[in-house]
């Protein structure tokens, strides 16, 4: 009787904690979030990770009476890595979100994914114009490369910049930037004299650049992606562009502030343009820096953490517009058109292409407090991504 009364007992203990597990099954909001933690990308990881972390603990992790769930996974910057993590993560662990994207390859990898299963797709990092057209499910909180490489040219033209060559990294965004910054630098009356390109692993830089010297412009325009402008920069260094007269500008993506410190003084005086700097002086970005050095005391955030930060913003702004709707359809169509003031600046959702439109700061290296930053000294607004407008 009383073994009975024991097993009845434990049955029914059984069950409420199977019904409880799956009423909280059904409560969760899971987003992976795919990022390259390991690899020549591994700087872009560990600043998105860091500001979705400090998203979520700002904020909490219950959104529209769902709970938020991180499900983090290291891509090492593979596509076939990241198109397997993907995949899993929506069959098997049956996320509602996709996120992250440290490079275009990989984002690109998984909008057939997206498409399929009808999730969105968050790419926080990736910049090549075309990767919202490959899914209606991919939103973009990062940038396009075609976004800064736009003003610089229009900058390099109005300060007497006539002849250019351009040096980026070959592939998605690098030629993006090349071609974008050349329709803009010849509209404006400047002459693009070569266009170099150099591969994405492994850079050897010195026979580029030596070629640039030998050709003699006005200036040198450069692009390479996050994680890779110390290298550049130290064989720039080398290479005494100054003492040849030859100006060196570039997009933000090469004086990332994630290795800035690293690159030395001959930086000092750059002229490059970007959606963020650590040095952006308003209080919500001043209150992120502080915020974000304090969780991570050896890092300060650089514009892959903001794409972090503001795309966890879309997700979590997103669910409570559904009022905690969960389906794909629901969570894009409320991401279209979104407005928010991002630790960046104003930004919002072009509800037609899906990217951000966001203002594009001129900045130029300084020392501050015995550290480099970029500051900022002349501000684009309102930028929409220049290869869809068409321009
Ligand atoms: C890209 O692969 O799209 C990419 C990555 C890092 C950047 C810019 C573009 O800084």
């Amino acid at each position: 009787m009383l073994k009975r009364t024991f097993v009845k007992g434990l049955g029914l203990a059984a069950a409420t904690m199977l019904l409880g597990g799956t009423a909280l099954a059904q409560d969760a909001f899971k987003v992976g979030l795919i990022l390259p933690m390991t690899g020549p990308s591994a700087s872009t990881g560990r600043q998105i990770d860091a500001a979705v972390k400090l998203y979520m603990a700002q904020n909490g992790d219950t959104v529209a009476g769902k709970k938020i769930e991180v499900i983090l996974k290291d891509d090492t910057g593979a596509a076939d890595q990241t198109k397997r993590l993907a995949q899993d993560l929506i069959v098997n662990d049956k996320v509602n979100v996709v996120a992250g994207f440290g490079l275009t390859p990989l984002a690109l990898a998984v909008a057939p994914l997206a498409t399929q299963a009808k999730i969105p797709e968050i790419v926080m990092a990736a910049g090549t114009s075309i990767i919202t057209e490959k899914s209606p499910y991919i939103v973009r909180s990062s940038f396009t490369t075609a976004q800064k490489a736009v003003p610089i040219a229009e900058w390099a033209a109005k300060n007497g910049m006539k002849k250019i060559v351009t040096m980026v990294t070959d592939y998605g965004p690098g030629i993006d930037a090349e071609a974008s910054f050349k329709k803009a630098f010849t509209a404006a009356g400047g002459e693009v004299t070569a266009e170099i390109r150099t591969p994405l692993r492994n850079p050897e830089f010195a026979p580029f650049l030596q070629k640039v010297r030998d050709l003699k412009p006005d200036a040198m325009f450069l692009f390479t992606p996050s994680g890779l402008g110390a290298a550049l920069m130290k064989q720039v260094a080398e290479r005494e562009f100054d003492k040849a007269g030859i100006k060196v500008i570039a997009t933000g993506d090469v004086t990332d502030d994630d290795q800035l410190n690293e690159m030395g003084d001959s930086v000092l005086g750059m002229v490059t343009t970007s959606q963020y700097s650590t040095a952006h002086p308003s209080p919500e970005n001043k209150a992120f820096v502080a915020a974000f050095k304090k969780a991570n005391p050896n890092l300060r955030p650089n514009f892959m953490a903001v794409g972090g930060y503001d795309g966890m913003h879309l997700i979590y702004e997103a669910l409570k517009k559904t009022g905690g709707k969960t389906d794909g359809d629901s969570l894009v169509e409320a991401m279209k058109g979104m407005k928010w003031l991002s630790v960046r600046g104003p930004v919002s959702i072009d509800p037609e292409t899906r990217d951000i439109i966001q203002n594009i700061y001129v900045a130029k290296v300084e020392k501050v407090d015995g550290e480099l930053y970029n500051i900022e000294f002349a501000t684009v607004p309102d930028v929409k991504d220049p290869v869809k407008a068409g321009k």
